[in-house]
């Protein structure tokens, strides 16, 4: 892949796509981790005397009414905190007031253009990748980096379309997390699941299974698990069109794959056998964590994708807490991958060798062997 280093960067103008897709409450930001992350690159960039324009999502904008909860402004001020350095605002990522500034922008000067979603209201021309919108952005400078992981499995006007213009390369956090994440997929590892969907795991499961030493299934994805060995899950959400995959996974790798022997619905702890038609399974239970622990090889590098429970509410937090806070104390070498395991990650105040910015992103690069984002930058 290209990287950044080989770039000749000194006075030219850099497109840089990153992840800027932090959560953020009444204008304040909850978690400025990808924005921190992203350093990095912008002080080369600065070092280098470039010009700096700076493209990134927020949230799911699909009407004009989203667009004012989705705005990147509070980036802006955060941005400019961390840096120490002027950050400038452009209010539409297209047009008059963009150009202009872009025309009037010094080197080592950096410009926030607000969200690149905007572009999708009416006709979804950022998601869709328009042509015509892809060329009008690599028209603002002489290079592009892309450096928003959180979003490399998304093929995008900001993330893919524009490279077919530019010249492209990766920014050292892309560089950072696949060399993260291709190391464990060669490794020998346990991989811990969780969340709710088996769909967006089951591309993982089939790709690292051989080399792996135990998968864990935790989280509401357990059900589509438990039904495929005919045990009642109650209300739980069964995926029925991957329980064909599931089935052919649990004969092939059934030593490998460790589901949970009891859980936590909304009356009670109880054990897979017990519950009732309408129950949901909200957690994993005690007994589970138990099993998880005792398999755990502290030898080994431990992948963890997605939460046990409803770890946001505290009936329901135990699996998840108990999980990390074993790998924590038990010095495990972990990797987390993004997304709602980095916040409980957060939410616990635990230290992992590695926290990916990407949760969908690094799902999707585990889970295929590369991705056309990446692609394009070789
Ligand atoms: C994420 O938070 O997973 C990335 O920023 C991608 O966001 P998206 O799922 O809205 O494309």
């Amino acid at each position: 892949m290209k990287k950044i280093t080989d770039l000749e960067l000194k006075n030219k103008t850099v497109l840089l796509r990153v992840d800027y897709n932090v959560p953020i409450e009444n204008g304040i930001i909850k978690d400025n981790n990808r924005i921190k992350q992203s350093l990095e690159t912008l002080n080369y960039l600065i070092n280098q005397n470039c010009k700096i324009i700076l493209l990134s999502h927020l949230g799911k904008v699909k009407e004009e009414k989203d667009k004012e909860n989705n705005s990147l402004r509070p980036v802006r001020e955060e941005l400019s905190k961390l840096l120490n350095k002027e950050v400038f605002f452009v209010s539409e990522p297209k047009g008059e007031e963009l150009e202009n500034k872009v025309k009037s922008l010094k080197n080592k000067e950096i410009i926030l253009v607000e969200n690149t979603r905007y572009m999708d209201v009416p006709d979804k021309l950022e998601s869709n990748c328009d042509d015509e919108l892809s060329k009008y952005w690599a028209s603002l400078a002489d290079i592009f980096v892309m450096d928003a992981f959180g979003s490399i499995h998304r093929e995008h006007a900001s993330t893919y379309g524009v490279t077919k213009y530019l010249e492209s390369a990766a920014g050292f956090l892309v560089l950072k997390e696949i060399e993260e994440l291709d190391k464990v997929k060669e490794s020998n590892k346990n991989i811990i699941l969780g969340g709710a969907k088996v769909s967006d795991k089951i591309g993982l499961i089939q790709n690292l299974i051989e080399n792996t030493e135990n998968i864990f299934i935790g989280g509401a994805m357990c059900a589509t698990f438990l039904k495929a060995e005919n045990i009642n899950v109650g209300k739980t959400f069964v995926d029925e069109e991957k329980m064909d995959v599931v089935k052919d996974l649990l004969k092939k790798y059934r030593e490998k794959i460790i589901i949970p022997v009891d859980v936590v619905t909304e009356n009670e702890i109880k054990s897979i056998y017990e519950i009732e038609d309408d129950e949901a399974i909200l957690d994993i239970g005690p007994e589970t964590v138990e099993l998880f622990k005792a398999y755990l090889n502290k030898n080994i590098v431990t992948l963890v994708n997605g939460t046990m429970g409803l770890f946001e509410k505290e009936e329901y937090e135990n699996g998840t807490k108990s999980i990390l806070e074993y790998l924590h104390d038990s010095n495990i070498k972990t990797v987390i991958c993004g997304g709602d395991t980095g916040s409980a990650v957060k939410k616990y105040n635990l230290n992992f060798y590695y926290v990916s910015t990407g949760g969908g992103a690094s799902l999707e690069y585990l889970g295929n062997d590369t991705l056309p984002c990446i692609e394009v930058l070789k």
